[in-house]
This record gives structure tokens, C-alpha cells and sequence, in this order.
């Protein structure tokens, strides 16, 4: 396991305090598809109900794309909203970075579709896989080249459509998931006092077959039988997830408090996995953090994957629960095993 740590955003030089370029965030924006998928709709062609939906995941509706929608129809509008939100065009971008489970197609990536669909200059453009935690991923990769100096504005989205690869004779996993995108953009920012405080990545392929799609891969190609199996969809063992998630969320958050040298108490908002709701209050309460202080907003999206964190901030930010000077955790776990998160300063 390999943990990177990004450095504090003040340091200590002959005496004075300096302050290192890193990022912070300019706009956020969401998109989620018109189409609402609620427990009783499910409970209508799989066996399940609402009560058990409810009880065990916290869940009561999803989004799900139409046949004929991909993820950069999701990942479009909310990067536009995102540059609008930074007062920014899409000229203004340096890079673009998309993390997805769900492409259009495996190659070309997601973030080439997205620059020439917002008419973005020629830029690097390049997508992540790191499952749950892939906008983490991307938002930790962009920092970096703010860092450097090489980019000035970042276009990072999560954006997943589920949907698609949803096996639907599989009742334990086909209520779970939704569609949606979440884009932010980020910028420089030389005051230590905001932006990203603190960066927490890890992974353990270990348990990389309690969650995966096992065919469309190098490792067993497209077949008439591949198809027959359903082996082109999502497959996982909750249950043996539950409790890494718990845990490695909890391992990230105190990473990522300690590194900034904060306490739990120093944190406004935390904003976990959107997962399961039993899940982001276990975590809650191991950490002692206040109900009102977590941000929930399973019940309308389901797990979004990747878009997850994104759409909740960016939902955070629009009802005023992010406010300047707020300081915020986004974590995440998912498919590979991986995890992290990032402490934000408002
Ligand atoms: N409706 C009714 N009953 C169901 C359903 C359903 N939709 N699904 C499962 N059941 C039944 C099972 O068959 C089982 O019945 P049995 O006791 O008769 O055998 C019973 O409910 C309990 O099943 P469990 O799987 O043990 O249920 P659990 O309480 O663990 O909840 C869940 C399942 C919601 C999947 C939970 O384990 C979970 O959330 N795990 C973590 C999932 C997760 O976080 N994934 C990682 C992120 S996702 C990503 O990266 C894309």
C-alpha cells in the first residue's frame, strides 16, 4: 500500500512564512439525467420493497439515463456549469480530468469528449479509473500540477451512468445505483489559509474481486458467452465491503486531520461516500462528528460512484452549508480497494 501525502500548504523557509502555490476551488456543477428511478418502481420488476431499500441503505429514488445517453452527456453540462460558476470559459482550461468506472467507450477517454464537447483548446486531457474514490484520485492529480506551475485552471469530473452496467437479475446490487456528474473546477491559490489543506490516497488490490466487472477487459475480451453470463455488469459482495468501508473512510478522515494538524471539532462538514447511509453514520459516529455536521444526500441519488463526493459538494455549496472560511472533508472508497480524501479550506 502507498500512501502520497500532499505537503501542508504553508512552510516554514529561513524564518518567515512562505506559501506554496496549490488548489483551491473555483465552481462546482452537477448534472443528474430527468429520468427518476423510485423503490416502488424496482420493487415492481425485482423482488425487493421499499422498507427493505430504505432500512438497509438509506435509499429511496436514483437517476437513470435514457438508452441513448452515455457519461459525457452528464459530464458536459456540469462542467459548464462548473466553468460558469468560476466566472471561467472553456478557454480558460489547461487540463481536463475524468473519473469514471462507466466511459463512453474505452478508448478514447471520457476527457477527450469532453474537451471538444465544451470547446476546449488542444490540452491534456486524460480520464481515471480508481473506482468510488476516482474524483479523489483526480482532484489529488490536479493539485499536483497546480503545484508545479505546469496548469493554471483544472477541470476535474466524476461522472458515472451505472446504469448501464447494471445486472438486473441481481437484486442486491441492481437497487443500489444511479447516473449523475459532478465538475469542478480549480484554480491556484497562494494563501495557505484555503484551498487544499490536506490529501490522503491508498489502495489495496487484495479485495479487488469483491467489486468489479469481469469481462469487456484484456483478461476476458467480449463473447457471445461473456454476454449470456451477465459478466459485463457490475458484480460485488456488499457485505464483504461494508466494513473496509467503515474503516478505511474513518483512516482517511484522521489522516487527513492530522496532517493539517486540525481536530474533528475544526471540520464543518464532512462529506463521505454516498454509498450506504448506514455506512455514513457508522463512520459519523466512530469519529464522534455531529449528525447535522454530515452531509446525506443518498435518499435522491443512490451511490453515484465516482460523481458521489462531487455532487454532494457541489449540492453542499448550493445550500449554503459550504460558506467561506468552512473547512471541509470529502472521502471516498471504492472498487480496486481504494480510498482518500482531501481536507478543503473554504
Ligand atoms: N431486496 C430484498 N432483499 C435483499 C435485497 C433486496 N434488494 N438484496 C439482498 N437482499 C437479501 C439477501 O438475499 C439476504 O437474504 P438472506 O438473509 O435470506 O440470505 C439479506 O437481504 C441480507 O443480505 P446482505 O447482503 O447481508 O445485506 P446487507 O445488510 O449487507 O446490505 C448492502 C447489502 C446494502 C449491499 C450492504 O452490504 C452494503 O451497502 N455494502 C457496501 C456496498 C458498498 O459500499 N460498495 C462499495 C462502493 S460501490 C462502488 O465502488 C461502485
Amino acid at each position: 500500500m502507498r500512501i502520497i501525502e500532499a505537503q501542508p500548504a504553508m512552510v516554514a523557509e529561513t524564518g518567515k512564512r512562505t506559501v506554496d502555490t496549490h488548489s483551491r476551488v473555483l465552481g462546482t456543477g452537477m448534472a443528474v439525467p430527468e429520468k427518476v428511478i423510485t423503490n416502488e418502481y424496482l420493487a415492481s420488476v425485482v423482488d425487493t420493497s421499499d422498507e427493505w431499500i430504505v432500512t438497509r441503505t438509506g435509499m429511496k429514488e436514483r437517476h437513470h439515463v435514457r438508452t441513448d445517453q452515455a457519461a459525457s452527456d452528464l459530464a458536459v453540462p456540469a462542467s459548464l456549469e462548473a466553468l460558469k460558476r468560476a466566472g471561467l470559459t472553456a478557454a480558460d482550461l489547461d487540463m481536463i480530468i475524468v473519473a469514471t468506472v462507466t466511459p463512453d467507450m474505452l478508448f478514447p477517454s471520457t476527457s477527450c469528449i469532453v474537451q471538444d464537447r465544451i470547446g476546449a483548446r488542444q490540452i491534456p486531457a486524460f480520464d481515471v479509473s480508481a473506482g468510488c474514490t476516482g474524483a479523489i484520485y483526480a482532484l489529488a492529480l490536479a493539485d499536483q500540477f497546480i503545484r508545479t506551475g505546469s496548469c493554471r485552471h483544472i477541470l476535474v469530473v466524476g461522472v458515472e451512468v451505472l446504469s448501464k452496467i447494471t445486472n438486473w437479475s441481481d437484486r442486491a446490487t441492481c437497487v443500489l445505483f444511479g447516473d449523475a456528474a459532478g465538475a469542478v473546477v480549480v484554480g491556484p491559490c497562494r494563501d495557505g489559509a484555503h484551498g487544499m489543506l490536506a490529501c490522503h490516497l491508498a489502495s489495496d488490490g487484495s479485495n479487488r474481486d469483491t467489486l468489479y466487472m469481469p469481462a469487456g477487459g484484456s483478461r476476458m475480451p467480449a463473447s457471445a458467452e461473456t454476454v449470456r453470463q451477465n459478466l459485463h455488469t457490475l458484480h460485488m459482495r456488499g457485505n464483504e465491503i461494508f466494513k473496509p468501508a467503515v474503516n478505511t473512510m474513518i483512516e482517511s478522515t484522521q489522516t487527513l486531520i492530522q496532517r493539517a494538524r486540525l481536530t474533528v471539532d475544526d471540520v464543518d462538514l464532512f462529506i463521505f461516500h454516498q454509498a450506504n447511509l448506514r455506512i455514513i453514520e457508522a463512520v459519523g459516529k466512530r469519529l464522534g462528528v455531529p449528525e447535522a455536521k454530515v452531509f446525506v444526500n443518498i435518499h435522491k441519488y443512490g451511490n453515484t460512484s465516482s460523481a458521489s463526493t462531487m455532487v454532494a459538494m457541489h449540492e453542499a455549496l448550493v445550500q449554503g452549508k459550504i460558506r467561506p472560511g468552512s473547512r471541509v472533508i470529502q472521502v471516498a472508497f471504492g472498487a480496486g480497494l481504494t480510498w482518500g480524501g482531501i481536507l478543503w479550506s473554504w
